[in-house]
Formats: structure tokens, C-alpha cells, sequence
């Protein structure tokens, strides 16, 4: 029995390294060069009829505590998260199964939670959706992080309920 966890944990040690040589070896298009790589999509939600920034900048409201969801193709849930409460949300994603260059052409943001939750006078039907938009390469230690951001959102109705 602890022979087995320990073989178990070596075998999850030896899985953990041998990730960078993977990634290494396939160059997944210029992406990694021999770092760890990692995509990143992050934006923030506000609280305005579109959800995007208004007109007053940073003083826009925010929309926190909602439900965002990363979806491809055709409504495909990839992941979810909820935004914080300054409406951050963010996701990471591993390269060796997302390929930026489709993750741009055929995925987006989707708010599952309806407007009228930030503030009453704003829709309660339809759901905010966005495309994604790369925006360059951030080096963080031995991290090569792609990032990807909301191009600009939309209320789309009938996206939620
Ligand atoms: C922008 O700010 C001004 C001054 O505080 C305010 O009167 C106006 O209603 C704001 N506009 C929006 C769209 O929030
Ligand atoms: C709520 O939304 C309405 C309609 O867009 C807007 O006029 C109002 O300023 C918003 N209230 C807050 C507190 O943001």
C-alpha cells in the first residue's frame, strides 16, 4: 500500500516534469520556446447596459459576483469562473490542449448572470457576450503566458434564459 502512493507520487513527479520537455519538443508555434507556457484570459464586466467601460472611464460600476463562462464553437462550456468584486474575472488555460489561434476564431466570454443582478433598471433577460482578442506574450519566471482579453461585449438576447 505505501509502496503504491509512493510510486504513485513519483510517477505524478515524473508526469509534472516532463511537461516542459513536451512542450519544448513541439514548439506549439513559437508559443513556449522552451518555457512553460500558459494562456491567460482576463477582463473585467461592468455594469452598464453593453459591459463594457462607460463613457466615465474607471469610475463605470462593476459588475461583481458573476457567473463567466469561456465557450467554443457551438456554446461548448470550456470552463467557469465568477468575477471578483471589482468584476475581474480570469482564466487559465493549459496550451497543450488550447490553441490560441482557435480559441480567437471560434470561442468567446459568455456572463451567465443576468444584468439586473448589479443593478435593477439594467435587463434581466439576455446574457453579455464577448470574442476574445490576443493582446501579446507576458514572461513571468519560467512562465510564457499568452494573453487574451474580452474584445468587447454585447447583450445578446436569449443568450441566457
Ligand atoms: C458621468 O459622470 C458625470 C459626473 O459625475 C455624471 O453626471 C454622469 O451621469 C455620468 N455618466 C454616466 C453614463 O455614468
Ligand atoms: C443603473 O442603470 C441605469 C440605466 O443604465 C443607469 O442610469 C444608472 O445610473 C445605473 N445605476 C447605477 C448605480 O449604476
Amino acid at each position: 500500500m505505501a509502496f503504491r502512493s509512493i510510486l504513485l507520487v513519483s510517477l505524478m513527479v515524473v508526469g509534472i516534469m516532463a511537461i516542459p520537455i513536451a512542450e519544448a519538443q513541439l514548439g506549439l508555434g513559437g508559443l513556449i520556446g522552451g518555457l512553460l507556457g500558459s494562456i491567460n484570459v482576463k477582463g473585467v464586466v461592468f455594469c452598464t447596459l453593453d459591459g463594457n467601460i462607460g463613457i466615465n472611464g474607471t469610475s463605470t460600476p462593476i459588475f461583481p459576483n458573476a457567473l463567466v463562462q469561456l465557450q467554443c464553437g457551438n456554446g461548448n462550456v470550456v470552463t467557469t469562473t465568477t468575477t471578483n468584486s471589482a468584476g475581474i474575472f480570469s482564466f487559465a488555460l493549459d496550451p497543450l490542449q488550447n490553441i490560441l489561434s482557435s480559441l480567437i476564431t471560434s470561442c468567446g466570454v459568455v456572463v451567465k448572470t443576468p444584468l439586473s443582478t448589479c443593478n435593477v433598471s439594467l435587463p434581466s433577460i439576455g446574457g453579455l457576450q464577448s470574442p476574445l482578442q490576443y493582446v501579446g506574450n507576458t514572461i513571468l519566471g519560467l512562465l510564457n503566458i499568452a494573453n487574451l482579453i474580452p474584445s468587447g461585449f454585447r447583450l445578446i438576447p436569449g443568450l441566457i434564459n
